[in-house]
């Protein structure tokens, strides 16, 4: 049932007081890697999200403390932390979404695809035991590389019988709020108002943002749009610099897989008109998946947009990705398959 309808707008009101509302139906949401970097910075963030009743934080360390923390902040939502394998059944049961920030980081000079060897075993396992306890949750794979995790997870689900498209998301939510920060700074608007579409994938070339369909329209000079591309493709290369071995971006990217959660969840409770950004199963072009902007409703994925109009420099860049994020893509349904 829903009652007091909120507003519209997702990314502004994650905590706001005024935005707090009952008569929705309880959600559990589940954080695999709750512990980590990303993990408890996200925890926090779930934990103020007014549309979760039960969270559930799971890491194969460290998750009691975690959730003992925050779950002293008054919110609505009740928070069980759960550690190490024989509880991961547990922490899934009853979930409406898993988010799944578990994994390695990058350090300086690697690329994503250098975390596949650790990370694609870890997904592959979370995945295999989210078919088995919680089948229908929707599912937002944060860990990298998710060119490839996210088609590890599709055959991991297919094997298991419980495959079905509109539940399984690529979170490239970060790319979307680089690109918008980035605009902001160079056309002189005011970051809250502006849109910028990010497509293609999530690591390095394969990142497209479509700056020539951002909004409000800044009539950036072509130098200025090819820095700007460049710097979003780069972003997360920038904060792993920056982080000198530290890892990579967590409080950002905590933020980001917020935003999108909070719109998946919206989508359940059937809130209209939610559309964000995502790395799904599509037919958009002729790769299994892409990222493009995704309506989200009371199954997930209600509709998968087109590309719309793009520029030349766009064209080139789209044809530039394929191959980089087919062989991505391929790897990831490779390894699900002989492992
Ligand atoms: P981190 O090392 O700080 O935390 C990872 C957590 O995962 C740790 O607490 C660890 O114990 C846990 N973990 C390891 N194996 C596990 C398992 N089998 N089950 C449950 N938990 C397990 O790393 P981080 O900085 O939080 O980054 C996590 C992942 O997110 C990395 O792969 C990173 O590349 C990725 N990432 C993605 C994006 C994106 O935009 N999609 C952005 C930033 C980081
Ligand atoms: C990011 O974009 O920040 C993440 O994918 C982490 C990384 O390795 O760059």
């Amino acid at each position: 049932a829903t009652t007091a309808s909120p507003s519209p707008c997702v990314s502004t009101h994650l905590l706001s007081r005024a935005y707090y509302s009952t008569g929705y139906p309880e959600r559990k949401v589940a954080i695999l890697g709750a512990a980590g970097g990303i993990g408890q910075p996200l925890s926090l963030l779930m934990k103020l999200n007014p549309f979760v009743s039960s969270l559930s934080l799971y890491d194969i360390a460290n998750t009691p403390g975690v959730a003992a923390d925050v779950s002293h902040i008054n919110s609505p939502a009740q928070v069980t932390g759960y550690v190490g394998e024989e509880q991961l059944g547990k922490a899934l049961e009853g979930s409406d979404l898993v988010i799944i920030p578990a994994g390695v980081p990058r350090k300086p000079g690697m690329t994503r695809d250098d975390l596949f060897n650790i990370n694609a075993g870890i997904v592959k396992s979370l995945c295999v035991a989210i078919a088995k306890y919680c089948p229908n949750a929707l599912v937002n794979m944060i860990s990298n590389p998710v060119n490839s995790t996210v088609p590890i997870a599709a055959e991991v689900f297919k094997k298991a019988g419980t495959r079905d498209e509109r539940k399984l998301f690529g979170v490239t939510t970060l790319d979307v709020i680089r690109a918008k920060t980035f605009y902001a700074g160079k056309a002189k608007v005011p970051v809250a108002d502006i849109d910028v579409p990010v497509i293609g994938g999530h690591a390095g070339i394969t990142i497209l943002p479509l700056f020539s369909q951002a909004a409000p329209k800044a009539n950036l000079p072509d130098d200025d749009i090819m820095a700007l591309t460049k710097r979003t493709q780069d972003g997360g290369t920038e904060v792993v610099e920056a982080k000198a071995g530290k890892g990579s971006a967590t409080l950002s990217m905590a933020y980001a897989g917020a935003v999108f959660a909070d719109a998946c969840i919206k989508g359940l409770n059937g809130v209209p008109a939610i559309v964000e950004c995502s790395f799904v199963e599509s037919s958009v072009t002729e790769l299994p998946f892409f990222a493009s902007q995704v309506k989200l409703g009371k199954d997930g994925v209600e509709q998968v947009f087109g590309l719309g109009p793009l520029s030349e420099f766009e064209k080139q860049g789209l044809e530039n990705l394929k191959p980089e994020l087919k062989a991505s893509i391929q790897k990831g349904i490779k390894f699900a398959n002989q492992n």
